[in-house]
């Protein structure tokens, strides 16, 4: 397909919403799978084309905050200092729903995740198009999000209908779910907006519960899983999780800064100290050395902190026992 400049992929985009078409688009956070969110054909064929259970609800993207009242039925004062915070930008909320919200988003559930994306093309893409978009992170379920346009190629190719290239994403982690329906705030997966952030904003503790009651598909145990082995360690640890996989005659790599001490001839990829950086090139690095044909990698844990926690909670999952 020729270039297109980004005018011409938004107007390309939103027409191919209003189509019933499946659009990859980038957003700050991961690359999302987009449809028209009331066209339940289209709500359909993102699951299909994901693999995931028709029961794991969708979060629907607004390209504007004015739209919330059309489908969130309540607007609790913290939602409201949420929406100012952080709005646009990688924040969920779980609202209780209106009727309009259709039940193929919701697995039938009576509240509906939103969020109101701030990359500069999904803002453009919403704005020309009109409606709410659903959208998952485009990648086939229990994967690595993709945060480049080539990771979509690679796990989707034609299976969309139009991917949108708007270069790397900047957060490199999914959205923060937050919890609003019930009473006080509650974060039900950690993500781009540290918990810290939230606690700022509203000036009370903000507790993390991910359950397995509530359905977020990103609180499975095995998720966001490259093939080869993840393997999680202290930074005082690393080392040593490498000689014991070697030892075992895996082919072993680390993710790890450059502080942290390796054994001889191991392959590092590099990461910063920084937990924001890492999170940006987190999902990438995975793919990497899935491709360089690394049976184990040894990742270095982030502190628990600011966005080392969504960092730590992605890295646990991808190490979690597969079926
Ligand atoms: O950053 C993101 O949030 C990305 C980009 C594309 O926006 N999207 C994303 O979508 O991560 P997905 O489908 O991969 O994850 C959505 C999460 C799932 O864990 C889902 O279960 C949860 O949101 N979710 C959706 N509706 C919910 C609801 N009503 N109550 C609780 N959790 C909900
Ligand atoms: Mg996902």
């Amino acid at each position: 397909m020729p270039r297109m400049n980004n005018a011409e992929a938004a107007a390309r985009a939103a027409e191919t919403l209003r189509a019933g078409g499946l659009v990859a688009l980038p957003t700050e956070t991961v690359y999302g799978l987009a449809a028209d969110a009331e066209n339940e054909l289209a709500v359909r064929r993102i699951f299909a084309v994901k693999g995931r259970p028709q029961s794991h609800p969708l979060i629907l993207h607004l390209g504007d905050v004015a739209m919330l009242s059309l489908f969130a039925r309540e607007l609790p004062e913290t939602a409201r200092a949420l929406a100012e915070t952080f709005w646009p930008g990688p924040l969920t909320m779980v609202f209780s729903r209106t009727s309009r919200v259709p039940d193929v988003i919701t697995g039938g559930q009576d509240t509906v995740a939103i969020r109101v994306p701030a990359h500069p093309l999904a803002r453009e893409i919403l704005r020309r198009f009109g409606g709410a978009v659903a959208a998952p992170s485009a990648n086939k379920f229990g994967k690595v999000s993709p945060t480049r346009a080539e990771h979509v190629r690679a796990d989707l190719g034609d299976e969309v209908d139009l991917i949108v290239d708007g270069g790397a994403c900047e957060v490199g982690v999914e959205s923060t779910i937050v919890d609003v329906s019930r009473g006080p705030p509650v974060v039900l997966r950690t993500g781009g907006v540290p918990v810290e952030a939230l606690e700022r904003a509203l000036g009370v503790a903000v507790p993390v519960r991910v359950s397995s009651e509530v359905r977020v598909s990103g609180s499975l145990a095995s998720h966001y899983a490259p093939r080869a082995g993840v393997v999680l360690a202290r930074g005082d640890e690393v080392a040593l999780r490498v000689t014991e996989a070697m030892a075992r005659g895996a082919r072993v790599a680390a993710i790890a800064p450059a502080s942290i001490a390796l054994p001889p001839g191991v392959h590092r990829f590099e990461v910063a100290e920084n937990a924001a950086a890492l999170a940006r090139e987190l999902y990438a690095l995975l793919r990497e050395v899935d491709a360089a044909g690394f049976d184990v990698v040894v990742a270095a844990l982030p502190p628990d902190a600011g966005l080392g926690r969504a960092v730590t909670d992605r890295l646990t999952r991808a190490a979690a026992p597969r079926d």
